[in-house]
């Protein structure tokens, strides 16, 4: 068994953050979303594991070996995404005839994979999907199931009128039937090669399909209400870990890394997480906040945010629900004339 893991794609609507940085690499709770997915692999005892890169792929490939994972990890180059069954196609010669479970890296299942495989083994599917009900079925791909529930009777791409409201999560098994099925396609009105056209062809054409539907939260990471979403759902899960001294007043659970110094007039309430070797003066920072390495906040109340590293927020009053991005500068000047002086790249947003 072998794993498949989509980094590629533009992440265009993650903007401006993925003009600067490929979006399976935004961190959840200081750890990029790419990495639940390689490890949910992993702990599926999947120990053989193709990632698809794309236009950022030198990043990915940086990002990824930083890490000593317990698995042979190869890139794949897709260059322009194509589509999710275009990215199998380009993986053909990687994984050969062996089954495989193909994983959207910005995708963020909470309770792993491990179930969900081994329904597809004990079954002898041809294909195996996850189903998860949502509010807003249009954004996803759709499955409509027969009468009795039992099987699958046909998959739409984001349909305008949702035959029902289970959306098709990102990841997939598969026997090697895929291969001919994704030759078998044609490009979608959005001119990709979709995974539901080819699953469908799989059915169509008499082969087993199966499902399993999820128990525990599921998150596509692919705006940024997402992105603090599933840093809610992971911080809602974290342990203590505080790795420094400080006499700054700490309540619930936080996790602080080394190298950080925090003074005695901060105030911090969990769940948070701060990365190494930030300074905290002076501040409050309240639930549900990842704060990366090397940020410097100072007189400033955080809560319910992402700050990426090397982030500096001083006098800066509140800061709520945000996603600021790496090596960010938010000050606040005395000097005249007073008011709001901004560099901001293209496709930000300021709620002032
Ligand atoms: O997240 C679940 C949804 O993912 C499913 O419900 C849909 O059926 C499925 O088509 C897909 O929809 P999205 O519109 O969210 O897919 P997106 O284009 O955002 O791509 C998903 C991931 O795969 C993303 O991390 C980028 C990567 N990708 C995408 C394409 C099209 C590639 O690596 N190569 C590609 O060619």
């Amino acid at each position: 068994m072998k794993a498949l893991i989509l980094s590629g794609g533009h992440g265009t609507r993650l903007r401006p953050l993925t003009y600067s940085q490929q979006k399976q690499l935004i961190p959840v709770a200081n750890k990029p979303v790419l990495f639940y997915a390689v490890e949910d692999v992993i702990e599926a005892g999947i120990h053989d594991i193709g990632i698809i890169v794309g236009p950022n792929k030198d990043q990915v490939i940086e990002a990824v070996k930083s890490v000593d994972w317990d698995a042979d990890i190869e890139f794949i180059y897709q260059g322009e995404p194509l589509g999710l069954a275009h990215a199998i196609k380009v993986a053909r010669d990687y994984l050969g005839d062996d089954d495989f479970v193909m994983y959207l890296g910005d995708n963020i299942l909470r309770e792993g994979i491990v179930r969900h495989l081994e329904h597809f083994k004990k079954g002898n599917f041809d294909a195996s999907i996850l189903l998860c009900e949502v509010e807003n079925p249009q954004m996803f791909g759709v499955a409509e199931l027969s009468e009795d529930g039992r099987t699958i009777k046909r998959l739409i791409e984001k349909p305008k009128i949702p035959p029902s409201n289970l959306a098709l999560v990102g990841i997939y098994f598969f026997k090697p039937i895929v291969h001919e099925a994704v030759e078998n396609i044609r490009p979608s009105w959005r001119n990709e090669l979709e995974i539901t056209d080819a699953i469908q062809w799989i059915i169509d054409h008499g082969y087993k399909v199966g499902w399993t539907k999820v128990e525990h939260w599921w998150k596509d990471t692919g705006k940024p209400e997402d992105i603090l979403d599933a840093n809610r759902l992971i911080l809602d899960d974290i342990r203590s870990d505080i790795k420094v001294e400080t006499k700054a007043r700490i309540h619930g659970r936080v996790i602080i890394e080394e190298g950080t110094q925090i003074d005695e007039s901060t105030v911090i309430k969990g769940p948070a997480v701060i990365g190494k070797n930030c300074v905290i003066r002076n501040a409050y920072i309240g639930p549900y906040t990842s704060i990366g390495d090397g940020c410097v906040i100072e007189n400033t109340e955080v809560e319910d945010s992402v700050i990426l590293e090397g982030s500096e927020i001083r006098n800066a009053g509140r800061i709520l629900e945000s996603l600021i991005g790496r090596g960010v500068k938010i000050l606040n000047s005395d000097n005249h004339p007073i008011g709001r002086k901004l560099v901001v790249g293209d496709n930000s947003q300021l709620m002032l």
